[in-house]
């Protein structure tokens, strides 16, 4: 095999990609050849390695000197000091507070994360087998199809606590052994990667980053099921995560790990791409099933579960992208290994997406359990240009916010429900006080109404009721007995909606109205928005 002096490690995730970095990468590919380098050094492209704000990134090994917000014009610089003369170009180093990091696990950002889902984004060639091979990626799976019964794969899963990671947090274990005891001569494994949350983005990386890891998680999940086909659904809004996610699948099927008779047995499992048109309705499981029959994305009254009676009325598992890449390294390192992480009834970790008014936005993975404290301000570096932090919004549309005195919670599947919040899928939205969280549950309200499937009234009709009071609220006519509307109406819609988008739709408003109700009266009553984000008809008329 070829060996190289140097590995230099440029992201193509899909952030550092808009911000330049394919230009970064065409004048490295330039200078090496200039220099008469491009046998000494090796160009990987990888998918994102987190803490994309300060993209286009790039990390040089054996060293692991960490380079960002790089432009083509830094590539000759890079060649003659570094490559040549081994001297790091410090002008192009990752400062923060006053302080440079020359590799990237010296940066408080990565100290302290935890990366198992991740384990391989940024650094790995997610387009070549072999380097995802050569990790360890696919002896999972021979290990579960040479070794192991189905029933011990199922053991496993159940042991290690693994809960799935698309947002209820349902026990993966126990919905692969409901789907294992089925009867029935068709079963399917699908990957939810809709992904429709505003401002997540953690599944797309995985997918971009380290594909075999879900593909193997996918065929590992057939196998406790006794399913032969599986499907990844994924928004087409997405075109980086399906190249890369195609190239994954015919380089496996190449190598024998996907297909007939996987590495000589006689288990069989193949994996299909279905592409959805970015409806947020149709990460909703029952919706999925329709749209991928090729029919409406319309939810389907449950029960009948998936694991019944799913796509084509055969039992079918859905698991989230990050479930899926949790699972070989549950059977390779044990469910011991994965419960040191996180807490008891929550173990593991979690990938979040942290964005909004944060220092360093980014992907990062944190065990379940992490203050969000720790999250915002360690990791995230805190909130830019001495602004305070107000409150977080997790879960997306369906969750809600955490303001600053609970700024301590533990991030698990326990305790944000408490405070109204959920975990959600993991998209994380920090926010200072130049937010108006009365104006923040109108944005995510929006969204509900707009993605509404309008198949039931409660959230076809309820929530745009709720929108039209938010409305009124922050143009400065609300009343004092909106307020309570609000809480009422946002009820009703919880209890009588069809499925979770509607079940959740009211979250943000009635979490807001929680932690944030005298910025609501001083809406209401004293006419002014304190954040002076809405603009109140009421008083400049
Ligand atoms: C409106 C709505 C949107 C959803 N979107 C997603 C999504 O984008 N990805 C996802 O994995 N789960 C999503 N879910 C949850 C799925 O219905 C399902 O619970 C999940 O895919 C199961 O996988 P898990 O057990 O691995 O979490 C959504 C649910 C609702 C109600
Ligand atoms: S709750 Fe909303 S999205 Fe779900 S079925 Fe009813 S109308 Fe459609
Ligand atoms: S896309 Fe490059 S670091 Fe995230």
């Amino acid at each position: 095999m070829k060996t190289y002096r140097i590995h230099a490690l440029v992201c193509a995730g899909t952030q550092c990609l808009a911000a330049g970095g394919n230009g970064f990468k065409d004048a490295l590919v330039e200078e090496l050849k200039q220099h008469g380098l491009t046998e000494e050094v090796l160009i990987v492209e990888t998918g994102c390695m987190g803490s994309c704000q300060l993209g286009p990134r790039m990390v040089v090994y054996p060293e692991g000197i960490m380079y960002t917000r790089l432009s083509p014009e830094d590539a000759k610089e890079i060649v003659e000091e570094d490559f040549l003369r081994g001297r790091p170009v410090t002008r192009l180093l990752w400062k923060q507070d006053e302080k440079q990091f020359l590799t990237l696990n010296e940066t408080p950002f990565f100290a302290k994360q935890t990366r198992i889902v991740l384990r391989n984004c940024g650094f790995i060639n997610p387009e070549d087998i072999t380097e995802c091979i050569a990790q360890g990626g696919y002896e999972s799976l021979a290990r579960c199809i040479t070794e192991m019964t189905p029933k011990d794969v199922i053991k496993i899963i159940k042991d290690s606590g693994l809960r799935g990671r698309g947002g209820a947090g349902f026990p993966t274990g126990l919905k692969w052994e409901l789907a294992n005891k089925q009867i029935s001569d068709i079963k399917y494994i699908i990957c939810n990667a809709d992904e429709g949350d505003p401002g997540a983005y953690m599944n797309r990386s995985v997918l971009e980053g380290d594909p075999h890891s879900v593909l193997e998680g996918m065929a590992i999940a057939g196998y406790a099921v006794g399913a032969q086909k599986g499907f990844i659904y994924i928004r087409a809004e997405y075109p980086l995560a399906i190249k890369r996610l195609e190239i994954a699948i015919k380089q496996a099927r190449m190598s024998g790990l996907l297909g007939k008779g996987i590495l000589g047995t006689n288990f069989s499992f193949d994996v299909e791409l279905r592409m959805g048109a970015g409806a947020f309705v149709c990460g909703e499981e029952t919706a999925l099933i329709n749209s991928t029959e090729g029919k409406r994305g319309e939810p389907r009254k449950k029960p009948p579960y998936p694991v019944e009676s799913g796509l084509f009325g055969k039992p079918t598992v859905i698991n989230n992208v990050e479930t899926l890449a949790n699972v070989s390294i549950i059977i390779e390192k044990g469910a011991d290994f994965f419960r040191q992480f996180g807490t008891d009834k929550s173990p593991g970790t979690k990938a979040f997406s942290l964005v909004g008014k944060v220092n360093i936005a980014g992907l990062i993975e944190v065990p379940l359990g992490t203050p969000l404290r720790t999250i915002v301000f360690d990791i995230g570096g805190g909130i830019p240009e001495g602004h305070t932090f107000k409150a977080a919004q997790t879960g997306g549309p369906s969750g809600g916010v955490i303001p600053a005195k609970h700024l301590d919670i533990p991030m698990d599947y326990e305790n944000l429900p408490q405070l109204g919040a959920i975990m959600g899928s993991g998209g994380l939205i920090v926010m200072d006080e130049t937010s108006c969280m009365v104006d923040v549950a109108k944005f995510f309200l929006k969204f509900t109404v707009d993605e509404s499937c309008g198949k039931c009234v409660p959230c076809r009709e309820g929530t745009r009721q709720m929108l039209n009071i938010l409305e009124k609220i922050t143009s400065g006519l609300g009343t004092m007995e909106d307020l309570d509307l609000l809480e009422k109406l946002g009820n009703v819609i919880k209890q009588t909606s069809l499925c979770g988008l509607g079940q959740t739709a009211p979250n943000p408003v009635l979490s807001t109205l929680r932690h944030f109700r005298d910025e609501y009266i001083a809406h209401v009553k004293d006419k002014v928005c304190p954040a002076n984000v809405c603009s109140m008809k009421a008083k400049n008329n």
